[in-house]
């Protein structure tokens, strides 16, 4: 059944032990995904700690504190998890105890979302009994019946086709340059004179970069951000690193700002 295949081929591309975790493939997309989490774990009132949104957090995380002691870690992985997917960054597994992601950026898949949660022996309580994650059944749950009808077959098909990709040699050269072509970005560093990410974003449209507006840390306003993010992953593939530059310095240029380059 593909939902069966589609599950093994997630645990196995992000290299989990299926007797310590398992996935719900059926989710439609990353704010659902994140908020069948807070259905399914959160009483109500229950509070959630997450990253201001400039600071890379996202609107579905919420904005409260949390002060409680042995909070849940989830780790909301949607624009890294095709670079986690081919180890060329750290991955989040080893300390989340939950971990969603879309699967349509960098893991280069269909419209979608995934939810990984632990499974098995959670701990010892004091009686020395095995206490076990509870987390599946919750989270099966409220994405099916509690927040969604029937799973999409069509996508959670292609999600494991795409996971299968996800796994081969290509693939992870696939995402070296990824991280080298963002190193070019990282390289261009804009003087501010009255330049922000809408702007460089209308400028980076016109020689055909997909990119879009982005707050980063110290803004102040999210209709003025400084930041910007690039979007059609094709481009990793199309381009060599230096027509990729040449591109960005051209849009910057003409967004009329001084642009130097490390
Ligand atoms: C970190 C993160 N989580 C969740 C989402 C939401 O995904 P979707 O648009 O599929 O609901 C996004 C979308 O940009 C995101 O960046």
């Amino acid at each position: 059944m593909a939902e069966t295949l589609c599950q093994k081929h997630a645990l196995e591309t992000f290299q989990l032990d299926p007797a310590k975790w398992g996935v719900n493939v059926q989710s439609l997309s990353g704010s659902p995904s994140n908020f069948q989490v807070y259905t399914a774990l959160l009483k109500p009132h229950e509070r959630i700690m997450a990253l201001d949104l400039p600071h890379g957090g996202h609107l579905s995380h919420g904005y409260q504190v949390c002060d409680k002691q042995k909070a849940i870690m989830l780790a909301d992985m949607a624009h890294i998890s095709g670079l986690v997917a081919a180890g060329v960054i750290p991955s989040p597994f080893e300390y989340a105890d939950i971990v969603t992601t879309t699967t349509h950026k960098s893991l280069r898949g269909p419209r979608g979302a995934m939810i990984f949660f632990r499974n098995g022996v959670k701990g010892t309580n004091k009686q020395g009994q095995e206490v076990l994650y509870d987390y599946e059944d919750k989270i099966n749950q409220a994405v099916f019946p509690g927040l969604q009808g029937g799973p999409h077959n069509h996508t959670i098909t292609a999600l494991a086709v795409a996971l299968k990709y996800a796994m081969t040699p290509e693939y992870k050269a696939y995402q070296e340059q990824v991280l080298s072509n963002c190193s070019k970005f990282a390289d261009v560093r804009i003087t501010f004179k009255g330049i922000d990410g809408s702007r460089v974003e209308k400028v980076m449209e016109a020689v055909h970069i997909a990119a879009n507006k982005n707050t980063v840390p110290g803004d102040v306003s999210a209709m003025v951000p400084g930041g910007i993010r690039e979007l059609r992953l094709s481009h990793h593939t199309e381009y060599l690193e230096a027509k990729l530059r040449e591109r960005i310095k051209w849009a910057c240029k003409h967004s009329y700002q001084d642009v130097t380059f490390m």
